[in-house]
């Protein structure tokens, strides 16, 4: 209800700015599509060690996310994604299905693909964003897996046996389309809650250019809603924030007290305040400027939750948020198309709080008071293009990138 009578004010006000960006075309091209002038895969690690490991078998993965109690890495692909990309608009040939790979960066650096068992053969797998969620460190681990398939987009549940490498498919969750649907990232809060964020108001299946509209002029119509399927019976869908410019990765801090959501198009991450309790988040935001489009966001788990200089006193963290992004919107578009021949640049940064500076040749963001943001890798797009995600296990000394339209994954490994 409140959707579609907002649906029918912000198809108006597309047209009316859809007219108007005919008219400002140039302007608005150079604002999207960053011009930083940036080097060949440059990172802050003293005697990193960089390589694109498995570039034969991992083929355009969206998202990674360590396990840190196992040291390993969960990465979702999906090699035909040049041919079905439900956020970029590309609807060539849904069959062939996308995988989840295992990645034992930490000890014997080999991948084994994670078996999906009782999951339909007839249902499409095109996963984006992965994410899990265990109790204790002895406890199960859940999987959560946005998935979007040729009927729509939904939410994947499965349950993982890392030693046989099975993930049991345990239910999908959708709400026909109200609070879900455009699916892109997920964080789980417990076996049976989740946030996840809904990337656009106007997908690209249905409303081509509205959809093109939404995203090219930042416009703000996104959302996050917080699911809760505990009940079989009574599914409760919430939206707890809005106003997104294409709403990305999201993150819930490991203390619970904050989620961080990545606005894509406007080149900002929000900071809201959680309420544990309710799962509701605060209704103003922080926002911290940064000078890509910021897409998946992850916490560094490896640091100590007690440690003050990770969070401090009222359990806000103060550095460990990790965002990979896209400096060029354009140059991603158009690898999208064309990903053999078309090479878009990469960038991954740490958010942390407090003043600071980004030895990088390029900062990542503006320099501000509360947050800075610190690059952690930056490429022109020669050696490890369209970075999705970076993961950062720092304990151990390694960073793991994603790319959306690359092979492979990205490996730094430094001395601890
Ligand atoms: C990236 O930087 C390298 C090293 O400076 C340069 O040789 C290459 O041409 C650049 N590539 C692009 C796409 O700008």
């Amino acid at each position: 209800m409140v959707l579609s009578s907002v649906g029918k004010t912000t198809s108006v006000i597309a047209l009316v700015v859809g007219t108007l960006s005919v008219l400002f075309y140039k302007p608005l091209v150079s604002k999207i599509d960053t011009l930083h002038d940036l080097p060949r895969a440059w990172h802050p690690f003293d005697g990193g060690t960089v390589d694109i490991r498995f570039a034969d078998v991992i083929k355009y993965s969206e998202d990674v996310v360590i396990d840190h109690d196992r040291g390993i890495a969960i990465v979702s692909f999906d090699p035909t994604r040049s041919e079905w990309n439900t956020v970029m608009g590309v609807f060539k040939n849904p069959d062939p299905r996308g995988s989840l790979f295992i990645y034992d960066y930490a000890s014997t650096g080999s991948v084994k693909e994670l078996k999906l068992t009782g999951f339909p053969a007839a249902v499409d797998f095109h996963p984006l964003g992965v994410n899990f969620f265990r109790s204790s460190p002895d406890a199960s681990t859940r999987l959560f897996v946005a998935n979007h398939q040729r009927t729509g987009s939904n939410i994947a549940i499965f349950d993982v046996d890392y030693d046989s490498h099975e993930a049991k498919y345990i239910q999908t969750v959708s709400d026909n389309d109200n609070t879900i649907i455009s699916p892109n990232s997920i964080s789980p809060v417990s076996y049976t809650q989740f946030y996840v964020t809904n990337d656009h108001r106007y997908i690209a299946r249905t409303s081509t250019i509205l959809n093109k509209i939404e995203t090219f002029l930042s416009r703000p119509w996104s959302w996050v809603t917080f699911v809760d399927f505990s009940s079989p019976k009574n599914l409760k869908c919430t939206i707890v924030a809005d106003d997104i410019g294409f709403a990305n990765g999201v993150l819930v801090t490991p203390t619970g007290k904050e989620v961080v959501v990545a606005a894509t198009s406007s080149d900002s991450i929000y900071i809201y305040e959680r309420d544990p309790e309710t799962n509701l988040l605060s209704k103003s935001r922080k926002s911290i400027p940064v000078n890509f489009h910021p897409d998946n966001l992850n916490f560094d788990d490896s640091l100590d939750i007690s440690d003050p200089t990770v969070f401090d006193a009222e359990g806000r963290f103060l550095r460990g948020v990790t965002v990979g992004g896209h400096p060029s919107m354009i140059k991603l578009f158009r690898m999208s198309r064309s990903p053999e021949s078309i090479n878009a640049p990469s960038w991954v940064a740490e958010i942390r709080r407090g003043r600071g500076v980004d030895p990088a040749p390029c900062p990542a963001g503006p320099e501000q008071e509360e947050f800075h943001v610190r690059t952690l890798y930056q490429d022109n797009g020669s050696h490890f293009p369209s970075s999705s995600t970076g993961a950062l296990d720092s304990k151990r000394g390694h960073l793991l990138v994603s790319a959306l339209y690359g092979k492979g994954i990205l490996l730094i490994s430094w001395k601890v």
